[in-house]
């Protein structure tokens, strides 16, 4: 008999476990309304199966914990710095890494060193801090992401491109000389972890050149794009996923990075480029913001768990089974008509709020409303990603995102495919009593990154017929 399939399964096993306590819904009714339904306010200790965030959240491997004790703590000159530092370039192939404590403190040091107020920032759809730090700097964020982006239902295998149709009109618009660099992310976050081409990251980069604009990739998910691409561009079946990162890096000048997600640590990030004058002057930035040059705000154990995190997470074993854990899940939600954005990214699945919830406005707040639904079902914790992530525009109105969206994160190496069957299943069943869930309000609202700390309560009161939906 032949089999229709053959399973792959995760490339470990388990050594050491970490309980995880079931709660009541009548205790998660208190817990959700204490944290004014923002599931960031939650405790962690509250939650059953955690899916806010990939970021930090990943178990590190035996070999990664025993590096941990072999970190040099030196404050300058670091052994561990060096070897974190060569590890990268061999990697990424970048020749200056300036360490950060994550990803936003590198975002912070570019901005700070490239950006001059007025500058255009054109990018492939934004991510919340990134933005923040290209405004803070006096920049003004471009969104230059191709239309299939923004539609939840298109199969476009590369919807993390960059239109250079769109890009072309904002160098005519502001002139290359204001426009401070591109801002190209890989598996872009925001659009539902969807990848670039190759192509694009080599037609984007050779068009930039050619006008002396950088090229500057957020490369936080890099790997799970590199993975895609193998997977699905022509030219790319036969190469290891170490070569295409290499060929996507080659193709930019410099990078930010999260390590927190690829990388499979806890902390840590990074700042790398190729231009000595860029090195030199982030390096006096990070020692006023972050730490010295050599170690940036990880202490030096962190940096070595780091190194080791790179390369295992170029094994294409251990891509393989993360990102198809991740469509896993998918595949069952769609098996059950559960409006989610297609294709299957590389870290999450995003519920479609909009299709999920249609008798609620986006002002209404969907998505929102919904992670705390989810919650309230089973214990699971997801992300809002959708108006309130969002934010407001410098004349105050609100950012409307077309895509309103709930993010069901899954950590590296920490959950196992039952767990995904209770996710699955939860949702399925709220899903059945869709129109039961209401809408929410702000009760209190900061004034930046507002998701993080927001508050909100029930709408009780129906909207007037006629609305937008
Ligand atoms: N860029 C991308 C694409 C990210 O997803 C993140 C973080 C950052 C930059 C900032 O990095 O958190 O280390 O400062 N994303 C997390 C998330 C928070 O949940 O998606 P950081």
């Amino acid at each position: 008999m032949t089999l229709p399939r053959r399973s792959w399964a995760e490339p470990f096993k388990i050594k050491a476990v970490e309980p995880l306590r079931i709660t009541t819904r009548e205790e998660r009714e208190v817990c959700i309304r204490e944290a004014g339904y923002n599931t960031f306010l939650l405790k962690s200790k509250d939650v059953y199966i955690d899916l806010l965030t990939d970021s930090g959240t990943s178990a590190m491997s035996a070999r990664q914990w025993a590096a941990l004790m072999m970190g040099d703590e030196a404050y300058a000159g670091s052994e561990s710095f060096y070897e974190m530092a060569d590890t990268i370039k061999e990697y990424y192939g970048y020749e200056h890494v300036i360490p950060t404590h994550q990803g936003r403190g590198a975002e912070h040091l570019l901005s700070q060193a490239l950006i001059k107020k007025g500058d255009a920032v054109p990018g492939n759809m934004y991510f919340t801090t990134t933005r923040l730090h290209q405004e803070i700097a006096g920049g003004i964020f471009v969104d230059v992401i191709v239309d299939e982006a923004h539609d939840p239902e298109n199969l476009f295998p590369f919807k993390g491109n960059i239109d250079l149709a769109k890009l072309e009109k904002v160098v005519k618009e502001y002139g290359a000389k204001k426009v401070a660099y591109v801002s190209f992310e890989g598996n872009v976050n925001m659009a539902g972890g969807q990848p670039a081409s190759m192509q694009n990251f080599r037609e984007v980069y050779e068009y930039c050149k050619e006008r002396g604009i950088p090229v500057m990739l957020d490369a936080t998910r890099l790997i799970e794009n590199a993975y895609f691409i193998k997977i699905r561009e022509r030219g790319y079946e036969n190469k290891t996923i170490k070569e295409i990162l290499k060929e996507i890096c080659s193709y930019s000048d410099g990078c930010t990075m999260s390590s927190k997600k690829d990388h499979l640590v806890n902390i840590g990030g990074f700042l790398a480029v190729n231009d000595d004058e860029l090195a030199r002057k982030t390096r006096e930035l990070v020692v006023v913001y972050e730490g010295l040059h050599t170690y940036g705000g990880m202490a030096g154990r962190d940096m070595l768990a780091l190194a080791q995190g790179i390369r295992e997470a170029v094994d294409f074993d251990h891509i393989r089974a993360r990102i198809g854990q991740v469509e896993y899940l998918g595949e069952k939600l769609i098996e059950h008509g559960i409006p989610i954005v297609r294709p299957i990214g590389g870290h999450a699945i995003y519920l479609n709020a909009r299709k999920f919830l249609p008798h609620l406005d986006q002002e209404e707040l969907p998505a929102q409303a919904l992670a705390a639904e989810l919650y309230l079902e089973s214990g699971v914790r997801a992300m809002e990603r959708g108006i309130v992530s969002s934010g407001r525009a410098k004349d105050g109105s609100n950012y409307k995102p077309k895509l309103e969206l709930v993010r069901l994160t899954i950590p590296r190496r920490v959950y196992t495919q039952a767990h995904m069957d209770v996710v699955w299943e939860s949702i399925v069943s709220l899903w059945e009593r869709r129109d039961t869930i209401k809408g929410l309000r702000f009760v209190y609202e900061p004034q930046n990154l507002r998701f993080f700390l927001a508050r909100f309560e029930p709408v009780e009161a129906k909207v007037p017929a006629g609305r937008a939906v």
